[in-house]
């Protein structure tokens, strides 16, 4: 087989067979194809787009590139969630406890990365004790025992992904659905899920703008999860403007609390009962969508969902008591309010212009190399149609610096105050199976 002939053939349009992609992905992996070659490939499939074979084949080739993990010593249906990216996103928090309540498994890998703010496991490291540093061993037997355990990253796996993705970074050809949608397939499936929950954002702050986009998406994801045979569905939900109230890692912690105890905010709240649903329908513990729903709304009412957040929480080394406590988190030094310059309705709140003026606050990365203050982040008052009076609080910014002039211009610039009367957007557009 020569690269030449297969890059041919994705330029005019053909179908590449299984043998010509794991042709391709272990010549990459194993740095015998370089990367002039691959470049040429990947903007042919950006063109020529890829066939629902082609994008199964694909992923499972980039599976099969490194390491996978063997969950199959955890008793019950590996259900697990992936949000494509967003702002002030708190569910995965909320999630783990939740269903694992009502003793749907939760194997949770995750990672810090880039963003507004950290990821899942900073986000948890705001509470004191708590870390990820369990060998592969605790973290099954901790599944097992409490039916939620989250480890940092481990192993080498999807090396193909990883190398290919930042090709794609440089040379214009990240926006392609399909190498997105194997891209993020190959991630969940190598950490070891039977079945997964897509939470596909749309808006301002999602990487995919419109509901159409997102919707393409999505299908391209649920077609390649089921034709490799792990069941997959996906709802396509609201980003314009940031979930919940809270953005900032311990800021977030302290709303998850809120929301385990029923306190939460509204949107956050019926998008975890909603995602909830379908993780516990795929799991086996309820026989239809609305049994699943009692059973999360039954478990945050008595308290199981909280309990099997402490019970987590003390697992990995953190202070329980954080929860019937949040003044224990880390706090920041300063506190001011965005008060509004004029009456009206709330009519924009530009939910990754938000982002960055949090990650400008520190609570995110730019860099891989970047230290995240935890205590710091904004909690919105208002969201989008939501009336507001002339020097009312939009929201309060939590920070570790007295001068924060940048912060509230950018703030301003975002979030748009006018006489004309808005609805609140839609939450949920669709599901998709
Ligand atoms: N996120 C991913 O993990 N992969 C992509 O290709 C794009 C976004
Ligand atoms: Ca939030």
């Amino acid at each position: 087989m020569r690269m030449v002939d297969l890059i041919e053939k994705k330029r005019d349009g053909r179908e590449l067979s299984t043998e010509e992609i794991n042709y391709i992905i272990k010549g990459y992996t194993e740095g015998d194809i370089p990367d002039y070659q691959v470049s040429a490939l990947t903007m042919a499939i950006y063109f020529q787009g890829m066939t629902e074979k082609e994008r199964a084949d694909l992923t499972m080739a980039m599976v099969e590139s490194g390491e996978q993990i063997d969950l199959s010593k955890i008793e019950g249906v590996k259900v697990d969630k992936h949000s494509t990216g967003g702002v002030g996103d708190t569910t995965t928090l909320v999630l783990g406890p939740l269903v694992a309540s009502v003793g749907v498994p939760v194997a949770k890998m995750s990672g810090r990365g880039l963003g507004h703010t950290g990821g899942t496991i900073d986000k948890l490291e705001s509470i004191s004790g708590f870390h990820v540093e369990i060998t592969k061993e605790e973290f099954i037997t901790l599944v097992n025992q409490n039916k939620l355990a989250v480890i940092g990253q481990t192993g080498n796996l999807t090396p193909a992904d990883k190398k290919l993705y930042a090709l794609r970074d440089v040379t214009a050809t990240v926006d392609s659905v399909p190498l997105i949608a194997s891209s993020i397939m190959s991630k969940k499936i190598a950490a070891g899920a039977d079945c997964i929950v897509l939470d596909v954002k749309t808006g301002a702050g999602a990487f995919m703008k419109t509901v159409e986009d997102a919707r393409e998406l999505a299908k391209a994801m649920v077609r390649i999860g089921n034709n490799v045979g792990r069941k997959t569905m996906a709802i396509i939900s609201d980003m314009s403007q940031p979930l919940g109230f809270a953005i900032g890692n311990a800021l977030e912690v302290k709303e998850a609390i809120d929301t385990l105890k029923g306190e939460g905010p509204e949107d956050l709240t019926e998008l975890c009962l909603t995602l909830g649903s379908h993780m516990v329908l795929l799991a086996k513990k309820a026989s239809n969508i609305e049994e699943a729903r009692a059973l999360l709304e039954e478990a945050i009412k008595n308290g199981k969902a909280l309990e099997t957040f402490k019970i987590f929480l003390q697992a990995q080394g953190g202070d329980p008591t954080v929860v019937d406590d949040p003044a224990k988190l880390p706090q920041a030094k300063f506190t001011f309010e965005l008060e509004a310059q004029e009456d009206g309705y709330v009519t924009e709140m530009v939910a990754d212009e938000i982002g960055t003026a949090a990650m400008l606050l520190g609570a995110g990365r730019a860099t891989k190399d970047s230290i995240i203050d935890l205590a710091v982040g904004f909690v919105l008052h208002k969201k989008i149609g939501d009336g507001v009076k002339k020097g009312e609080s939009l929201l309060t910014i939590h920070s570790n610096s007295e001068d924060i002039s940048a912060v509230k211009e950018s703030l301003y610039q975002n979030i748009k105050v006018s006489k004309v009367e808005t609805k609140a957007p839609i939450l949920i557009h669709e599901e998709i199976t």
